[in-house]
């Protein structure tokens, strides 16, 4: 599952949801905690910044990759808030971020003002993994009985024919190769990269899900082609705020370009998009396909016919349950 725009595609969502829908054996989550992924399930919201969204299915094993990158105090509290501690596994060689990146990045002005970084110490935590002086989980105490060989483990479900899910960070054009540099995140944000964080090889791959959202928002700096004023934006109810750093977020409409870019440069085999409510609120809550109205069957067309891949799954409201499943992938 990658995200394909500027992330908050609502990828927590779709984890969430497709973790009870499918027999998921094993969910993990890349990325670090920068990345807010939001759940609201049963009547409960969650903002997970380390936590696998498909915590919320019970028989699901859950796993941190070694390319992640976790907070120990974050990872403890989502841990405590989810119940999820006795089907956890982080992967020893999953990175620590510690409050020094925190201070770091706090006294960048190139991060502050330029870059518009959420400041959660990540891209410094990952220049000291490049320079080999970052802990890694298998270093910290207190995350002893969490920590396990997550790479054997991913492999080994695949091989006996398991499903394992890989719940990819942020969004193909934040991307620290593809993406808009200057302005993006510090790690590679494609599909290929979230496999290599797992230690998960190319060849294993089934499905690879890109998700939209119905319109296209960005937080930060950095370029955003047909981007509408606040005002406008308000109007259509558009504007939403950051889940970690409760910034308003930037707004264009959905952008066929950027979709298809990120259809190739993730070999996405299926799409989910969400919001859908949003720009057709005759939707909103509607969980049965055959409710759809014309006009959505025939957007929904419009995007399968752009992007060549078919659209799986739409996003009808903020609860994982509110979601149409269409199928028709692999
Ligand atoms: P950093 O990765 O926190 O340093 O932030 C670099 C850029 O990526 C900024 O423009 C952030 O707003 C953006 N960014 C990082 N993580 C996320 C995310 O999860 N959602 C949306 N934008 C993000």
């Amino acid at each position: 599952m990658v995200g394909g725009f500027f992330g908050d595609e609502g990828k927590g969502k779709i984890v969430a949801y497709l973790s009870l829908r499918r027999d998921v054996k094993l969910a993990i989550r890349c990325g670090a905690i920068n990345a807010g992924h939001t759940v609201v399930y049963m009547g409960k919201t969650w903002k997970l910044r380390s936590v696998p969204s498909a915590f919320v299915n019970p028989a699901v094993s859950l796993g941190i990759a070694a390319g992640g990158l976790i907070k120990t105090d974050v990872l403890l509290k989502e841990i405590e808030e989810t119940g999820c501690g006795n089907r956890l596994c982080v992967d020893s060689r999953a990175g620590v971020i510690e409050d020094e990146h925190v201070a770091r990045e706090r006294s960048s002005t190139h991060l502050t003002s330029t870059v518009g970084s959420t400041l959660q110490g990540v891209g410094e935590a990952m220049v000291d993994r490049a320079r080999r002086l970052l802990k890694l989980a298998r270093d910290i105490p207190e995350l002893e009985k969490y920590v396990c060989d997550l790479s054997e483990l991913a492999n080994e479900y695949i091989d006996r024919g398991f499903e394992v899910l890989i719940e990819g960070t942020q969004g193909t054009f934040l991307s620290l190769y593809h993406g808009t540099y200057p302005y993006v995140t510090s790690r590679d944000t494609t599909a290929s990269a979230f496999l290599s964080e797992v230690g998960v090889g190319p060849k294993k791959v089934g499905d690879v899900i890109v998700v939209f959202k119905s319109y296209v928002t960005r937080v930060g700096s950095g370029p955003l082609d047909n981007e509408m004023s606040f005002e406008e934006a308000s109007k259509l109810g558009w504007i939403e705020y950051g889940t970690v750093t409760g910034r308003p977020r930037r707004v264009a409409p959905f952008d066929f370009d950027l979709a298809r870019k990120a259809v190739v440069l993730n070999s996405a085999t299926a799409a989910a998009i969400t919001k859908v409510d949003i720009i057709f609120p005759e939707v909103r809550g509607l969980r049965d396909p055959s409710k759809l109205p014309k006009s959505v069957v025939k957007w929904v067309e419009e995007i399968e016919s752009a992007l060549k891949i078919p659209v799986i799954l739409l996003g009808t409201g903020e609860e994982v349950e509110d979601s149409i499943y269409l199928g028709g992938e692999k």
